[in-house]
């Protein structure tokens, strides 16, 4: 099939690629001409374990295109695929549509032959409603269908989400573009995900549920964790014995330094917002968006402990400062309120990052290192701020080269026991 891919970020490329992957030919929107331009030069705009190769392979086959030209890219393709943000408005805690009102403006006057118009963006429930207004279903009867497929890719995991989801959800109560996405998805919709079908409205609203539910999970993880520290318990003993419960499952029951990223923080408060519009009282999900954005509270109180509450010169080493391991995405990572306190406290901060270094500290006492052994020699403190597989085995001693120095491992990496044993100093969560 011929898809068009509006908005060619975290979210639109791994989609774009991957419907190229599966033979359908698709070009990649973005108004961003320097991302465009480097991609048709085969230069990356985000790390994500897979794509280069991807999309390198599609691209030479020319079943994946680059282009700013919306109009024509449009004209040219069946199925538009919105993937643009929809970044929160701080004031309002509501989804800001403008990039999907201005696409759909768009797409409006480029309506030369049918086309289901695919929100993938997280779009809060009536979003779809709106963009069939915009494009004036009236006057363009029968021109086109909007429908909702919402995504569930992780970042890190996008591509292995992408082609083996639990479910694939369709909303639309038309017939004919349900069953053009049947055909789309058909090689990936195996015996174990669903192709599940149900109404635009509703698709929207699982998106966000699904998100909001998540969160809550993981922030109910995290505050059990809060109890363990004080209860002398193991959190992970916790989390096994809980996940042995098939209602409950063991996934999304790590208690780390609190979810971060493009879509837990800013869904969880779109999700609110659009309840309280309908006269609706998401209580939980009001307590998890306010547990989880005090979190960083209990791990600079945990830092002062460790510390004896004496920061001023010393050296503080971050192991990855991203929201999460897998991706160079620094949206709500919790390391972007510590090592600003870190840094008003007198220290110097050190980290490294396997996605490399990042624009948003600009201040002469962070040092991005090249390497894990340079960002630890000398360290005073080491945080393990993210679960890549390289910080998993890490000989501390012969790193940090200094005989007092403690670990905070915010990702509950190593057993304490054995770090005992190693009599290292080392601190985690819930534990
Ligand atoms: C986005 C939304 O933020 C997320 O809520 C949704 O679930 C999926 O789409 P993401 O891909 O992470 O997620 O957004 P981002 O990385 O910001 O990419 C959006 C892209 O759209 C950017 O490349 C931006 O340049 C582009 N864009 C934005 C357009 O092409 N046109 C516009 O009008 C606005
Ligand atoms: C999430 C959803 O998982 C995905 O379905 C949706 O499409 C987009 O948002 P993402 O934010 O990319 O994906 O990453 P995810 O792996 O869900 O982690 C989100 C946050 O929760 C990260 O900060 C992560 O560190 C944290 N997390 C996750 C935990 O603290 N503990 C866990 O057990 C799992």
């Amino acid at each position: 099939m011929k898809i068009c891919i509006i908005g060619s970020g975290y979210v639109g490329l791994v989609s774009g690629s991957c419907f190229s992957e599966l033979g359908n030919n698709v070009i990649c929107v973005d108004v961003n001409k320097e991302k465009i331009n480097n991609l048709n030069k085969g230069l990356m705009p985000i790390y994500e374990p897979g794509l280069e190769e991807l999309i390198k392979r599609n691209y030479k086959q020319g079943r994946l295109k680059f282009s700013f030209d919306i109009s024509s890219s449009i004209k040219k393709s069946d199925i538009i695929f919105i993937c643009v943000g929809t970044p929160i408005n701080k004031k309002t805690n509501q989804a800001n549509l403008r990039y999907v009102n201005n696409v759909a403006n768009i797409i409006k006057n480029n309506l030369n032959k049918y086309k289901v118009i695919v929100t993938k963006s997280t779009v809060p429930v009536t979003t779809g409603d709106k963009i069939e207004k915009i494009i004036n279903i009236k006057k363009n009867k029968n021109k086109f269908d909007v429908i909702s497929n919402p995504e569930f890719l992780r970042e890190g995991e996008a591509i292995r989400d992408f082609f083996y989801p639990d479910r694939v959800v369709i909303g639309t109560n038309s017939k004919k573009p349900n069953t053009i996405m049947k055909n789309l998805y058909l090689p990936i919709i195996k015996k174990k995900s669903r192709y599940f079908h149900t109404s635009r409205k509703s698709a929207e609203l699982i998106k966000y549920a699904s998100n909001g539910f998540l969160a809550t999970k993981i922030t109910f993880i995290n505050e059990i964790a809060n109890l363990c520290e004080k209860s002398n318990i193991d959190i992970k003993e916790i989390a096994t014995g809980m996940g042995l419960d098939e209602r409950i499952g063991d996934r999304f029951l790590r208690a780390g330094p609190g979810y971060g990223g493009s879509c837990f923080p800013k869904d969880t408060k779109a999700l609110v917002t659009t309840a309280n519009k309908f006269k609706t009282n998401l209580s939980i999900v009001k307590s998890v968006i306010k547990s989880n954005e005090s979190r960083y509270k209990f791990l600079i109180a945990r830092i002062n402990k460790i510390m004896s509450n004496k920061l001023n010169n010393k050296k503080i080493c971050f192991l990855g400062v991203t929201f999460k391991a897998g991706t160079d995405d620094m949206r709500e990572s919790p390391s972007l309120k510590i090592i600003p306190y870190l840094i008003r406290k007198g220290c110097k901060v050190r980290y490294y990052d396997p996605s490399g270094p990042k624009s948003n500290f600009k201040n002469n006492n962070i040092k991005y290192c090249p390497s894990t052994k340079d960002a630890c020699v000398g360290a005073d403190l080491l945080i393990v701020h993210t679960e890549w597989n390289e910080f998993k085995q890490l000989n501390f001693k012969t790193l940090v080269k200094k005989k007092i120095f403690s670990i905070f491992d915010l990702r509950n990496l190593y057993s304490p026991l054995k770090m005992k044993k190693s009599s290292l100093n080392y601190f985690s969560i819930g534990r």
